[in-house]
């Protein structure tokens, strides 16, 4: 059968987002999916960049990943968003994004595909599952099915966030075990769009 296609979309100013996504990467391409790992546009000025060395430091280092296109979400079986917290929401460089794919909502092109999202908020009740819920409310409204990991390997007894995989960025870079359920929750909705793939084939 024909792999399944990922979307990885996601944002990040100091790279902890980033990793997440990075270790999604891993769990896709290990279940056997053909993976897009894309940034969304940066829309901060370089005046609040620069002020941060961290955040010029990292827009440096990613510079040669692609920038994410109506093609990536039309093209995807899955699409895993990764977003920072910003007061409990989704960050506005994602949602600008979120905001370009009125023309594909309306064709029906992201109904029936697999949604799922990750975060990192700098303290541990700092608004993570406020965060994913809020994405949810997109993914409701395209048709989506989301997947999200719920308590479904035991990595997830440890990284204790259900609605998708999260870090405390405050407590340092992301740990083994927010890698891992990284990995995890790829692999998860790799396997649901495989699975729904094989019966609307069937
Ligand atoms: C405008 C703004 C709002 C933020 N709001 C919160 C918040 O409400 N709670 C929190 O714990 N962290 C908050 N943060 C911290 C970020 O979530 C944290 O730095 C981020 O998860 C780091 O991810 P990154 O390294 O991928 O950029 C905020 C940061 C900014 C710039």
């Amino acid at each position: 059968m024909e792999a399944v296609n990922v979307a990885i979309v996601y944002y990040s100013a100091t790279g902890t987002v980033h990793a997440l996504a990075q270790a999604a990467t891993d769990g896709a391409e290990k279940a056997g999916a053909q993976v897009r790992l894309r940034k969304v546009a940066e829309l901060a000025s370089p005046e609040a960049i620069n002020a941060n060395p961290a955040w010029a430091q990292h827009l440096q280092d990613t510079a040669d990943i692609a920038e994410a296109a109506l093609d990536d979400l039309a093209w995807a079986d899955v699409v895993l968003f990764g977003t920072p917290s910003r007061f409990g929401t989704p960050c506005s460089q994602l949602k600008q994004f979120i905001d370009t794919l009125g023309p594909l909502w309306a064709q029906g092109r992201l109904a029936d595909k697999v949604y799922s999202a990750f975060t990192a908020s700098n303290t541990a009740h700092g608004g993570q599952e406020s965060t994913l819920l809020s994405l949810g409310n997109a993914f409701y409204h395209w048709g989506g099915i989301i997947v999200p990991p719920g308590y479904t390997d035991p990595i997830q007894f440890r990284s204790g966030n259900p609605y998708g995989t999260s870090h405390v960025t405050g407590d340092g870079p992301p740990t083994a075990v927010a890698l891992e359920a990284a990995r995890h929750q790829a692999r998860r909705a790799v396997n649901t769009a495989a699975a729904l793939k094989a019966c609307r084939a069937a």
